[in-house]
Protein backbone atom coordinates (compact mmCIF):
# COMPACT_ATOMS: atom_id res chain seq x y z
CA UNK A 1 0.00 0.00 0.00
CA UNK A 2 1.33 3.23 -0.51
CA UNK A 3 2.36 6.05 2.61
CA UNK A 4 -0.45 8.26 0.55
CA UNK A 5 -2.87 5.66 0.63
CA UNK A 6 -2.02 4.65 4.03
CA UNK A 7 -2.33 7.66 5.53
CA UNK A 8 -5.51 9.30 3.57
CA UNK A 9 -4.27 12.56 3.04
CA UNK A 10 -6.64 15.07 1.67
CA UNK A 11 -6.92 18.18 0.84
CA UNK A 12 -6.92 19.54 4.21
CA UNK A 13 -3.90 18.67 4.96
CA UNK A 14 -2.58 19.52 1.51
CA UNK A 15 -3.68 23.16 2.15
CA UNK A 16 -2.24 23.19 5.04
CA UNK A 17 0.73 22.18 3.60
CA UNK A 18 0.44 24.75 1.33
CA UNK A 19 0.91 27.30 4.12
CA UNK A 20 -3.31 28.77 4.53
CA UNK A 21 -3.63 27.86 8.41
CA UNK A 22 -7.09 27.83 9.30
CA UNK A 23 -7.76 24.58 10.68
CA UNK A 24 -11.43 24.49 9.72
CA UNK A 25 -10.72 24.14 5.91
CA UNK A 26 -13.81 23.16 4.00
CA UNK A 27 -12.70 20.23 3.02
CA UNK A 28 -14.65 17.56 0.71
CA UNK A 29 -14.75 14.87 3.17
CA UNK A 30 -12.86 15.69 6.88
CA UNK A 31 -14.11 12.82 8.91
CA UNK A 32 -14.17 15.74 12.18
CA UNK A 33 -15.00 19.03 11.97
CA UNK A 34 -15.38 21.59 15.20
CA UNK A 35 -16.16 25.54 14.56
CA UNK A 36 -16.40 28.05 16.78
CA UNK A 37 -16.51 26.00 19.59
CA UNK A 38 -17.10 27.98 23.27
CA UNK A 39 -16.54 26.14 26.55
CA UNK A 40 -17.36 28.04 29.24
CA UNK A 41 -16.98 26.79 32.98
CA UNK A 42 -19.12 28.01 36.00
CA UNK A 43 -16.96 27.71 39.30
CA UNK A 44 -17.57 27.61 42.50
CA UNK A 45 -15.98 30.58 43.28
CA UNK A 46 -18.54 32.57 41.13
CA UNK A 47 -16.36 33.88 38.44
CA UNK A 48 -17.01 31.65 34.74
CA UNK A 49 -13.65 30.46 33.13
CA UNK A 50 -13.62 30.61 29.13
CA UNK A 51 -11.83 27.45 28.79
CA UNK A 52 -12.16 27.40 25.18
CA UNK A 53 -13.22 30.53 22.68
CA UNK A 54 -13.44 29.84 18.78
CA UNK A 55 -11.89 26.91 18.51
CA UNK A 56 -11.47 25.47 15.12
CA UNK A 57 -10.05 22.31 14.35
CA UNK A 58 -10.91 19.43 10.78
CA UNK A 59 -9.29 16.31 10.47
CA UNK A 60 -8.73 14.02 7.56
CA UNK A 61 -10.04 10.39 7.54
CA UNK A 62 -6.60 8.45 8.27
CA UNK A 63 -5.20 11.57 9.44
CA UNK A 64 -3.11 11.83 12.72
CA UNK A 65 -3.04 15.26 14.00
CA UNK A 66 -1.08 16.27 17.52
CA UNK A 67 -2.27 18.84 20.05
CA UNK A 68 0.43 20.73 21.89
CA UNK A 69 -0.46 24.00 24.44
CA UNK A 70 0.22 25.21 27.59
CA UNK A 71 -1.32 23.58 30.91
CA UNK A 72 -4.74 24.71 31.18
CA UNK A 73 -5.37 26.17 27.72
CA UNK A 74 -8.33 23.64 27.22
CA UNK A 75 -6.56 20.42 25.40
CA UNK A 76 -8.52 17.94 27.55
CA UNK A 77 -11.81 20.43 27.31
CA UNK A 78 -11.31 20.09 23.39
CA UNK A 79 -11.13 16.47 23.65
CA UNK A 80 -13.98 15.69 25.98
CA UNK A 81 -16.51 17.81 23.37
CA UNK A 82 -14.93 15.80 20.43
CA UNK A 83 -16.08 12.44 22.70
CA UNK A 84 -19.08 13.49 23.15
CA UNK A 85 -18.82 13.59 26.81
CA UNK A 86 -19.58 17.40 27.30
CA UNK A 87 -21.65 19.89 25.42
CA UNK A 88 -20.12 23.34 23.91
CA UNK A 89 -21.34 26.89 24.66
CA UNK A 90 -21.51 27.56 21.25
CA UNK A 91 -20.21 26.44 17.75
CA UNK A 92 -20.46 22.76 16.29
CA UNK A 93 -18.74 19.60 16.11
CA UNK A 94 -19.62 16.95 13.34
CA UNK A 95 -18.08 13.67 13.07
CA UNK A 96 -18.81 11.85 9.58
CA UNK A 97 -21.22 14.99 9.18
CA UNK A 98 -23.13 13.82 12.11
CA UNK A 99 -23.51 16.09 15.00
CA UNK A 100 -21.61 14.99 17.71
CA UNK A 101 -24.08 14.83 20.62
CA UNK A 102 -22.74 12.06 22.71
CA UNK A 103 -20.10 9.31 23.05
CA UNK A 104 -20.20 7.05 19.91
CA UNK A 105 -19.07 3.61 19.32
CA UNK A 106 -16.84 4.82 16.43
CA UNK A 107 -14.89 6.93 18.97
CA UNK A 108 -12.06 5.67 21.31
CA UNK A 109 -10.62 7.26 24.02
CA UNK A 110 -7.91 7.11 26.10
CA UNK A 111 -7.75 9.77 29.17
CA UNK A 112 -5.25 11.73 30.65
CA UNK A 113 -4.35 10.09 33.93
CA UNK A 114 -6.36 7.43 32.86
CA UNK A 115 -7.34 5.01 35.57
CA UNK A 116 -8.14 1.23 35.50
CA UNK A 117 -11.15 -0.25 37.45
CA UNK A 118 -9.12 -1.29 40.93
CA UNK A 119 -11.41 -4.75 41.33
CA UNK A 120 -10.98 -6.05 37.74
CA UNK A 121 -8.13 -7.58 36.19
CA UNK A 122 -6.05 -5.52 33.24
CA UNK A 123 -8.00 -8.56 30.81
CA UNK A 124 -11.86 -7.82 32.46
CA UNK A 125 -10.34 -3.48 32.30
CA UNK A 126 -9.45 -3.69 28.32
CA UNK A 127 -12.23 -5.64 27.49
CA UNK A 128 -14.68 -3.66 29.26
CA UNK A 129 -15.58 -1.64 25.81
CA UNK A 130 -16.75 -4.44 24.11
CA UNK A 131 -19.51 -5.26 26.60
CA UNK A 132 -21.41 -2.63 25.21
CA UNK A 133 -20.42 -2.63 21.37
CA UNK A 134 -21.76 -5.26 18.89
CA UNK A 135 -19.97 -6.91 16.23
CA UNK A 136 -17.30 -10.39 16.35
CA UNK A 137 -16.46 -10.45 20.27
CA UNK A 138 -13.73 -13.53 19.78
CA UNK A 139 -11.58 -11.18 16.41
CA UNK A 140 -11.88 -8.38 18.79
CA UNK A 141 -10.66 -9.88 21.85
CA UNK A 142 -7.89 -11.58 19.23
CA UNK A 143 -7.15 -7.89 18.70
CA UNK A 144 -6.87 -6.54 22.06
CA UNK A 145 -4.47 -9.45 22.78
CA UNK A 146 -2.25 -8.79 20.08
CA UNK A 147 -2.09 -5.04 21.10
CA UNK A 148 -1.28 -6.17 24.73
CA UNK A 149 1.60 -8.14 23.62
CA UNK A 150 2.95 -5.06 21.46
CA UNK A 151 2.34 -3.00 24.88
CA UNK A 152 4.37 -5.27 26.62
CA UNK A 153 1.10 -6.79 28.83
CA UNK A 154 1.22 -10.65 27.52
CA UNK A 155 1.47 -12.44 31.15
CA UNK A 156 -0.46 -9.56 33.13
CA UNK A 157 -4.01 -10.06 31.72
CA UNK A 158 -4.76 -11.63 34.84
CA UNK A 159 -3.15 -9.24 36.96
CA UNK A 160 -4.72 -6.11 39.36
CA UNK A 161 -3.82 -2.45 38.30
CA UNK A 162 -2.24 -2.43 41.97
CA UNK A 163 0.22 -5.08 40.59
CA UNK A 164 1.19 -2.87 37.63
CA UNK A 165 3.84 -0.12 37.56
CA UNK A 166 2.27 3.63 36.61
CA UNK A 167 3.63 2.90 33.00
CA UNK A 168 1.99 -0.72 33.00
CA UNK A 169 -1.31 0.46 33.72
CA UNK A 170 -1.39 3.35 31.08
CA UNK A 171 -0.23 1.27 29.00
CA UNK A 172 -3.23 -1.22 29.22
CA UNK A 173 -5.59 1.82 29.25
CA UNK A 174 -3.98 2.64 25.96
CA UNK A 175 -5.05 -1.04 24.68
CA UNK A 176 -8.31 -0.03 26.15
CA UNK A 177 -8.96 2.73 24.28
CA UNK A 178 -8.06 0.30 20.71
CA UNK A 179 -10.49 -2.34 22.78
CA UNK A 180 -13.59 -1.82 19.96
CA UNK A 181 -11.42 -0.86 16.95
CA UNK A 182 -12.75 2.85 17.06
CA UNK A 183 -12.20 5.05 13.60
CA UNK A 184 -11.39 7.53 15.40
CA UNK A 185 -8.84 7.76 18.71
CA UNK A 186 -8.53 10.86 20.82
CA UNK A 187 -5.40 10.37 22.93
CA UNK A 188 -5.05 12.89 26.52
CA UNK A 189 -1.39 13.18 27.06
CA UNK A 190 -1.13 9.04 26.83
CA UNK A 191 2.77 8.56 27.32
CA UNK A 192 2.96 11.23 30.23
CA UNK A 193 3.30 8.71 32.94
CA UNK A 194 6.31 6.43 31.06
CA UNK A 195 10.08 6.88 31.67
CA UNK A 196 11.50 8.11 28.82
CA UNK A 197 12.62 4.85 26.54
CA UNK A 198 9.21 3.02 27.30
CA UNK A 199 7.84 6.15 25.62
CA UNK A 200 9.97 6.15 22.74
CA UNK A 201 9.08 2.82 21.98
CA UNK A 202 5.02 3.31 22.77
CA UNK A 203 5.45 5.97 19.98
CA UNK A 204 7.00 3.48 17.82
CA UNK A 205 4.15 1.18 18.24
CA UNK A 206 1.60 3.68 18.05
CA UNK A 207 3.26 4.78 14.59
CA UNK A 208 2.72 1.17 13.67
CA UNK A 209 -0.95 0.67 15.05
CA UNK A 210 -1.59 3.72 13.11
CA UNK A 211 0.04 3.18 9.76
CA UNK A 212 -1.44 -0.49 9.92
CA UNK A 213 -5.24 0.45 10.92
CA UNK A 214 -5.31 4.00 9.05
CA UNK A 215 -7.51 5.63 12.17
CA UNK A 216 -7.96 8.73 13.18
CA UNK A 217 -6.13 9.71 15.89
CA UNK A 218 -6.04 13.27 17.84
CA UNK A 219 -2.74 13.33 20.33
CA UNK A 220 -2.85 15.75 23.26
CA UNK A 221 1.14 16.29 24.25
CA UNK A 222 3.36 17.70 26.48
CA UNK A 223 6.19 16.91 24.39
CA UNK A 224 7.08 19.03 21.23
CA UNK A 225 9.28 15.96 19.77
CA UNK A 226 6.43 13.65 20.29
CA UNK A 227 4.03 15.59 18.34
CA UNK A 228 6.33 15.95 15.76
CA UNK A 229 7.23 12.38 15.71
CA UNK A 230 3.63 11.58 15.18
CA UNK A 231 1.41 13.98 13.50
CA UNK A 232 0.80 14.67 10.42
CA UNK A 233 0.15 17.92 11.36
CA UNK A 234 0.71 19.94 14.73
CA UNK A 235 -1.41 22.39 15.80
CA UNK A 236 -0.44 24.55 18.51
CA UNK A 237 -2.88 26.21 21.07
CA UNK A 238 -2.62 29.44 22.43
CA UNK A 239 -3.21 30.16 26.37
CA UNK A 240 -6.75 29.99 27.88
CA UNK A 241 -8.69 31.11 26.39
CA UNK A 242 -7.35 28.07 24.07
CA UNK A 243 -7.88 28.38 20.32
CA UNK A 244 -5.43 27.77 17.08
CA UNK A 245 -2.26 29.29 16.87
CA UNK A 246 -0.34 27.65 14.14
CA UNK A 247 -1.54 24.43 12.34
CA UNK A 248 1.53 22.94 10.91
CA UNK A 249 2.05 20.14 8.25
CA UNK A 250 4.79 17.93 9.28
CA UNK A 251 6.79 16.75 5.73
CA UNK A 252 8.48 14.17 7.28
CA UNK A 253 8.46 10.48 5.34
CA UNK A 254 7.35 7.42 7.29
CA UNK A 255 7.79 4.82 8.84
CA UNK A 256 9.63 7.34 11.01
CA UNK A 257 12.43 6.36 13.75
CA UNK A 258 13.59 8.74 16.49
CA UNK A 259 17.39 8.40 15.35
CA UNK A 260 16.22 9.63 12.13
CA UNK A 261 13.91 12.15 13.03
CA UNK A 262 15.38 14.12 15.31
CA UNK A 263 18.37 14.87 13.58
CA UNK A 264 16.55 15.84 10.09
CA UNK A 265 16.08 19.75 9.59
CA UNK A 266 12.60 19.72 9.03
CA UNK A 267 12.00 18.28 12.79
CA UNK A 268 14.75 20.65 14.04
CA UNK A 269 12.53 23.40 12.19
CA UNK A 270 9.10 22.49 13.66
CA UNK A 271 10.49 22.19 17.00
CA UNK A 272 12.54 25.51 17.37
CA UNK A 273 9.09 27.49 15.57
CA UNK A 274 6.73 25.54 18.18
CA UNK A 275 8.76 26.26 20.91
CA UNK A 276 9.05 29.71 19.95
CA UNK A 277 5.55 30.14 19.99
CA UNK A 278 4.39 28.10 23.27
CA UNK A 279 7.06 30.57 25.01
CA UNK A 280 5.68 33.40 23.72
N1 LIG B 1 -15.08 20.82 35.23
C1 LIG B 1 -14.49 22.00 35.29
N2 LIG B 1 -15.02 22.99 36.04
C2 LIG B 1 -14.43 24.20 36.08
N3 LIG B 1 -13.31 24.54 35.39
C3 LIG B 1 -12.75 23.58 34.63
C4 LIG B 1 -13.30 22.26 34.53
N4 LIG B 1 -12.53 21.53 33.70
C5 LIG B 1 -11.54 22.34 33.29
N5 LIG B 1 -11.68 23.58 33.84
C6 LIG B 1 -10.83 24.73 33.59
O1 LIG B 1 -10.78 24.92 32.20
C7 LIG B 1 -9.47 25.27 31.79
C8 LIG B 1 -9.01 24.26 30.73
O2 LIG B 1 -8.87 22.99 31.38
P1 LIG B 1 -8.34 21.72 30.56
O3 LIG B 1 -8.36 20.58 31.50
O4 LIG B 1 -9.10 21.59 29.31
O5 LIG B 1 -6.83 22.18 30.24
P2 LIG B 1 -5.64 21.37 29.53
O6 LIG B 1 -5.19 22.18 28.36
O7 LIG B 1 -6.05 19.97 29.29
O8 LIG B 1 -4.50 21.45 30.65
P3 LIG B 1 -3.35 20.38 31.00
O9 LIG B 1 -2.32 20.52 29.91
O10 LIG B 1 -2.82 20.87 32.31
O11 LIG B 1 -3.96 19.02 31.07
C9 LIG B 1 -8.63 25.30 33.04
O12 LIG B 1 -8.53 26.65 33.46
C10 LIG B 1 -9.42 24.51 34.05
O13 LIG B 1 -9.21 25.00 35.34
MG1 LIG C 1 -5.45 18.17 30.09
Amino acid sequence: MSLTATLGHTAATAQVAAGQHDPAIPTSAPLIRARGLVKVYSTVSGDPVVALDDMNLSMADGEFVSIVGPSGCGKSTMLRLLAGLDTPDAGEMTLGHQPITGPSGAVGVVFQNATLLPWMTVWQNVILPLQVGGGNRAAREDAVREYLSIAGLTGFENKYPYELSGGMQQRAAIVRGLARDPKVLLMDEPFGALDALTRERMNGELQRIWMASRKTVLLITHSIGEAIFLGDRVVVMSGRPGKVLEDLRVNLPRPRSHAETIADPEYIRLAREIRRMLDA
